[in-house]
């Protein structure tokens, strides 16, 4: 028996909290509906961000946002710092992301989510004086195997030789920006295939660390925030996750420092949450490798969630019908 198992449950995060919580990605997936296709990304976040929170102030936790839309003169709502929950039961940091991709829901793309990220109170990296992050994801068979500092191709020919493949059979997930032109080019070079990503990063990291994906890593630089709610589900997936800072310029790089967080650094996974109790949970907004996204079907509205849990590494798959009607009248 562990430590865990034996301290007051309302204490820790306990298993019933990820199923509160998914109810909250349910209403931000619902309510950003309207807004995809439409060309408007603030508003589908603004809806989403509206829904989310106020399905969180109904849940038995006492959270704190360490991974929010922001600073609080800058996002009214699900800033950090901001207490969540209706501040009974387990004392938790958690991460929001009420839209993963509201370029891609803006646009009418695929592979949009809503996602929260929780674990035990003081164990989440405030990652967010920094934007972007470098990281690296892989399934279990990267762990001693594979390593940020190394090049591209090293990894690749050192996973592919842990799962038993050919490099040419490997697949890696790559923001497409221009700032990966050259990796892009190292990772085909290296005889592995890319699957090039619009936006939505966290999806392109989890399906890396899940076992039933063509992704086998998931390569570059994105958000930092981005960074510590995917590993917060590779925790649970028992993968693999490192991260090095990655600001802009000297002024972000000093801002990065002042609050704490350490530059030319690898953070591992623990380190981004230090805790072995996390909880991860996405609802689609759009269809995606992950999870479907919303849909209408007559009087009901149906949402496709994943809740993983990684005390029990159980991964649940949440189909939900929900009545229209009911949404439509509030
Ligand atoms: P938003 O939906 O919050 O805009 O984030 C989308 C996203 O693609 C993330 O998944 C990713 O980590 C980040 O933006 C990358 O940033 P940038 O678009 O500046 O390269």
């Amino acid at each position: 028996m562990t430590e865990s198992d034996t301290a007051p449950l309302f204490h820790h995060p306990d298993r019933n909290l990820a199923l509160e919580l998914v109810r909250a990605t349910e209403a931000a997936a619902i309510r950003a509906v309207p807004f995809i296709g439409r060309g408007d990304k603030l508003a589908a976040d603004g809806a989403a961000v509206d829904a989310m929170r106020a399905f969180l102030g109904t849940v038995n936790f006492d959270g704190v946002v360490v991974i929010g839309e922001g600073e609080k003169d800058e996002a009214p709502m699900l800033f950090n710092g901001e207490h969540v929950g209706n501040g009974q039961g387990p004392a938790c940091d958690i991460a929001v992301d009420p839209i993963d991709g509201t370029s891609l829901t803006a646009a009418g793309r695929q592979n949009a989510l809503s996602v929260i990220a929780v674990s035990d109170r003081g164990t989440m990296l405030d990652a967010s004086s920094v934007f972007y992050m470098d990281k690296i994801v892989t399934g279990p068979e990267g762990i001693g195997v594979v390593d940020i500092r190394k090049p591209i191709g090293e990894n690749l020919r050192a996973l592919a030789k842990a799962k038993g493949k050919d490099v040419g059979d490997m697949t890696v997930a790559v923001l497409d920006r221009p700032r990966h032109a050259q990796l892009i080019d190292e990772i085909r070079a290296a005889g592995a295939g890319t699957r090039l990503m619009l936006d939505g990063d966290v999806a392109g990291g989890i399906n890396a660390a899940r076992y039933e994906t063509r992704i086998d890593m998931c390569v570059g630089i994105g958000g930092s925030p981005e960074g510590i709610v995917t590993a917060c589900a590779v925790r649970a997936l028992g993968g693999l996750i490192q991260g090095i800072m990655a600001p802009k310029d000297d002024v972000e790089r000093q801002k990065g420092i002042d609050a704490g967080l350490k530059m030319d650094y690898v953070y591992e996974a623990h380190e981004l949450v230090n805790s072995d109790n996390t909880f991860f949970v996405a609802t689609g907004v759009t269809d995606g490798g992950l999870v479907e996204g919303v849909r209408r079907m007559g009087p009901i509205i149906r949402t496709h969630s994943v809740v993983l849990r990684s005390k029990s590494g159980t991964i649940r798959r949440i189909t939900a019908d929900h009545l229209a009607a009911k949404w439509l009248e509030e």
